[in-house]
């Protein structure tokens, strides 16, 4: 950047973690300066030289779509992935942490180092948590809470397992749209991210079947490594995964582990987040003896993304090798979090706070379902569809077809000028070679905004879209 600055730096509060995430589809590096200013002159003359991952690693069109969410405070935002702030539990984590930290030995335990795979009496817990998901006793299933590693969030699991499997030019099938910060971080790796497409049932076990058939009769199945899918209430659409799905996904997966096992990531980022009825079990259910599946869970969605803790069930095989990658990066996530965490489950406060947080965000679900009925639908009946989540965070907003959402359409800049943003749909989607990304697609969370937020909002995109269809003589029908 001209001007006697060298570097940008952008402010990223608000957003969240998702932010890095959507730096994934701009090919360019950028510097961040935090704050100080270096005149050109004192730059240094010579540059670090990148690897080629570091290369890869792609800079966020969404950085003007935050500006302007900085620049404008009235500014409803439908786009972040947070979690309710009113509902972070403080008082919760404040009277265990006094409980923890007043008792010298418990205080030393806890401020220490912990062990890499995570806190023994976490992992109890967590296992405990697992089966009473399921339904099934510990007896019903091969594993045990030696299985599970912890890990700073889900999002490092997911890192981990990638580097673990992974070579460059490897294949991971993902669905279609899918959690773009994983498979955002795969093609950064080098990796070939190809994508099945998805319906109300989630991702089509026949369209899955086809695509592996695909890649052996071409003699390359070798290549294909990782079914990725989030199964419950998925980032960015909101949709689950059948149950019925389950074990066919499993033994079409078997059905192609030729040379090698290919390993299905589960990530269950939102399972507990259900508003209403049963979650489906898990893939789990199907692997008994923990050889395929790994599912990944996380504290950040169904208690606090502060404590930055993630766990997964890992097949037996890969077990070994991921604690030592864990190893290698940290030698263990916060152990002081794992305490808490632990506490918190023990004392049934965990499972307090989820019912709590699933009542809130059904609110504001439904009050997003009835103001798109109210403010959204009527503008193009036949042509607007939108997603029914039976929880999670996320309702995925398709358009009719040529009103482009990006950054650059029409759309977006009235959305602005009427005070709200969403995710442009065109972020949501992996960088699958084959395919051509629809632009049509808008990602709205009510995790953060207020229920009246979510209405006015949801309001505001009303009248914008209106604004555009009539530009573009796209009449009610
Ligand atoms: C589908 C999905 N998986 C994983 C994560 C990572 O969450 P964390 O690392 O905070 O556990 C997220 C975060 O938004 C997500 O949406």
């Amino acid at each position: 950047m001209r001007g006697g600055f060298w570097g940008v730096r952008l402010c990223c509060i608000g957003i969240g973690g998702e932010v890095d995430a959507l730096r994934c589809k701009q090919r360019v590096m950028r510097s961040w300066n935090y704050g100080r200013s270096w005149k050109m002159s004192e730059q240094p003359s010579k540059k670090f030289g990148f690897s080629s991952r570091g290369r890869r690693s792609v800079d966020q069109p969404i950085s003007y779509l935050i500006a302007k969410a900085v620049e404008n405070p009235d500014l409803i935002s439908l786009a972040a992935g947070l979690v309710d702030y009113e509902t972070l539990p403080g008082e919760e984590s404040l009277e265990i942490l006094k409980d923890i930290l007043g008792d010298k030995k418990r205080s030393e335990a806890a401020l220490q180092y912990g062990m890499t795979e995570g806190s023994g009496e976490l992992r109890d817990e967590l296992y405990k948590h697992f089966c009473e998901l399921e339904g099934m006793s510990e007896a019903e299933f091969t594993g045990s809470a030696k299985d599970i590693v912890v890990s700073t969030g889900s999002q490092q699991l997911l890192h981990m397992l990638a580097d673990l499997v992974l070579d460059e030019g490897d294949v991971v099938i993902s669905s279609w749209p899918s959690y773009f910060v994983f498979t955002g971080v795969l093609s950064a790796m080098g990796s070939t991210v190809r994508s099945v497409d998805i319906d109300e049932g989630g991702m089509k076990p026949e369209e899955l079947d086809k695509m592996l058939a695909s890649y052996e009769a071409t003699g390359q199945l070798d290549r294909v490594k990782m079914v990725y899918l989030v199964s419950y209430h998925q980032n960015p659409t909101g949709i689950t995964l059948a149950e019925e799905r389950k074990p066919e996904i499993l033994e079409i997966v078997k059905k192609y582990s030729k040379n090698h096992k290919i390993l299905i990531i589960e990530d269950a980022a939102y399972r507990e987040l259900t508003y209403g009825g049963k979650a489906p079990a898990s893939m789990k259910v199907w692997d008994k003896d923990n050889e395929y599946v790994a599912l990944l869970q996380t504290f950040s969605k169904p208690f606090a993304p502060g404590y930055k803790t993630g766990y997964g069930l890992i097949p037996t095989d890969l077990i070994d090798g991921l604690i030592l990658n864990k190893g290698g990066r940290d030698f263990g996530s916060s152990n002081l979090a794992q305490h808490v965490l632990a506490e918190a489950m023990r004392r049934g406060v965990f499972k307090k706070h989820v019912e709590k947080l699933c009542a809130k965000y059904a609110e504001k679900r439904d009050a997003m379902l009835e103001a798109l009925e109210k403010y959204v639908g009527p503008l193009a009946p036949n042509e607007i569809e939108w997603t029914n989540p039976s929880g999670g965070l996320y309702v995925w907003l398709t358009l009719p077809e040529g009103i482009d959402t990006g950054k650059d359409g029409k759309l977006f800049a009235k959305k602005l000028e009427k005070g709200v943003i969403g995710v442009p749909g065109v972020y949501c989607y992996p960088d699958d070679p084959a395919r051509e990304i629809p632009v049509n697609k808008i990602r709205l969370s009510f995790g953060t905004p207020t229920k009246e937020q979510v209405v006015e909002g949801i309001k505001r995109l009303g009248e914008a879209i209106a604004h555009v269809l009539e530009e573009e003589g796209v009449a009610k029908k």
